[in-house]
């Protein structure tokens, strides 16, 4: 019997009304520091909406792992479906090559827009590979070098190397004692990327990078700090950041596991911005959650990195690289002539011109959304941070002081009315995915403004 004969027998194992309940009250036996699930279960999944035995969700958080998709996009379903019905193998080992290695590898490094790239992909997460863009730049390093230089308030994983380059996770460090680590100040928050002006702090920081340039081997920085209450740099602070880096041989990485993939309306923030790093740690949203990858993006020369350290015996799962891909095909369009011509008419559409084309559109609507919420929301709510789909909307109390409790009491009561969004210190935040309708939109900022109008 072959894969989708046996698919047909399996079909009632996962349907929603065989869901057992009961599982649900086991989810204290979670580590209590880690996030434990709610006793909100999901039953089905699409685009924005999941279904639950709450009723319904609308997910403004893209499930915290990047799913620009939403759930169960139907492109990347069936590409997904059609692979593994193919008989082609689920797993590889690296040493054995396989036609997707490197198309993928090779569409990552065009669509980029790297110039000169070559691509480390593995079947691992964000932590991994902003480890692997430091040690790669620390491979590369000029006589001298041996400072990295972060940020304050950054966040790049969970692991030694990011506890060390996370200005957030510094309290985590163990066994290591001396840090080469020097942090910077966070960039200026802008409400304005494109602006040209640097402002007076940012030139501070830059001028501080500058008296240390010849012990720096990098600078790591994600261009907007997600994890930091949405703090934007501007273009003016990147431009300038690449230059002081570009000439005192300093590699700079970009850290875009929060940015990449089409959250602001491009493929990476670099290509937003007009900036380009010398290595892009890019991760989850490769697959928009639909499977473990991550890529590091660099010019060769960063790449020549020692046996036993670069190469893990992950390599890339095949289905990952598959769903990679077919996310590709969604965000930029393919052309028609591979698109199935008997397929949904919408669908047919989308593949054509790319997802990215209705970017301006959904951003436009999201933000008007998020500014209606903050007239409405005076007293409580402040400024609309972020650029493109990564939006933040602080929260401050009576006195116009940054509120981080009361903003963790409305993502509660958010998510008991039926929408989720993601809280960080005192903001919440909203990452749609690129996928959400209209209808979903309205149905769900019309429970948040219940929720704001109900605190004011
Ligand atoms: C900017 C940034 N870098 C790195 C990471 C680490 O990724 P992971 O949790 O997959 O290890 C994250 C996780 O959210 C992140 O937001």
């Amino acid at each position: 019997m072959n894969s989708y004969q046996i698919a047909k027998k399996l079909k009632n194992r996962y349907l929603p009304n065989n869901i057992d309940f009961s599982l649900a009250n086991r989810r204290h036996s979670f580590l209590s520091e880690c996030i434990i699930p709610t006793d909100i279960v999901a039953l089905s999944g699409k685009g924005a909406t999941l279904k639950t035995n709450k009723g319904e969700l609308i997910d403004f958080a893209s499930m915290t792992v990047n799913c620009i998709l939403g759930q169960n996009d139907p492109w990347v379903n069936a590409n997904l479906i059609a692979y593994l019905l193919s008989g082609r193998p689920s797993f590889l080992t690296t040493r054995v090559g396989h036609d997707y290695y490197y198309k993928v590898a090779d569409r990552i490094c065009k669509t980029t827009k790297m110039t000169n790239s070559v691509i480390n992909h593995r079947q691992c997460n964000g932590t991994d590979v902003t480890e692997l863009a430091i040690l790669a730049a620390y491979k590369h390093r000029q006589n001298g070098q041996h400072i990295l230089a972060s940020f304050s308030n950054s966040y790049h994983g969970q692991g030694l190397t990011a506890y060390l380059a996370s200005g957030l996770q510094r309290k985590h460090l163990f066994l290591v004692h001396e840090s080469p680590v020097v942090f910077l100040d966070e960039p200026d928050h802008t409400e304005d990327i494109d602006t040209q002006d640097l402002t007076e702090h940012d030139k501070n920081t830059l001028e501080k990078l500058y008296d240390i340039r010849d012990k720096v081997f990098a600078v790591i920085i994600e261009p907007i700090q997600v994890n930091n209450s949405v703090n934007t740099s501007s273009k003016a602070f990147l431009k300038r950041l690449k230059y002081v880096c570009e000439s005192s041989k300093i590699a700079l990485i970009f850290d875009e596991i929060q940015t990449g993939f089409g959250w602001l309306g491009k493929i990476t923030a670099a290509e937003r911005y007009g900036v380009w790093p010398n290595l892009m740690a890019l991760s989850k949203a490769l697959t928009a959650g639909n499977g473990p990858l991550s890529a590091l993006v660099s010019d060769k020369i960063y790449q020549d990195i020692v046996e036993g350290t670069g190469a893990k015996t992950n390599g890339a799962d095949i289905r990952s690289l598959v769903a990679a891909n077919a996310v590709m095909d969604r965000l930029l369009g393919i052309p028609e002539q591979q698109i199935p011509s008997d397929i949904d008419e919408d669908l047919y559409k989308e593949l054509r011109s790319g997802l990215l084309s209705q970017f301006d559109q959904k951003c436009h609507q999201l933000l008007l959304y998020l500014k209606d919420l903050q007239s409405l929301g005076k007293g409580l709510i402040g400024k609309i941070k972020g650029d493109g789909l990564i939006r933040g909307l602080e929260i401050v109390n009576a006195k116009g002081v940054n509120d981080a409790l009361m903003a963790k009491k409305l993502q509660l009561q958010l998510l008991e009315s039926g929408v989720l969004v993601r809280q960080n210190q005192h903001t919440l935040i909203f990452k749609p995915p690129i996928v959400i309708t209209e209808k979903e939109m309205a149905k769900g900022f019309g429970k948040i403004q219940k929720i704001i109008s109900s605190n004011l």
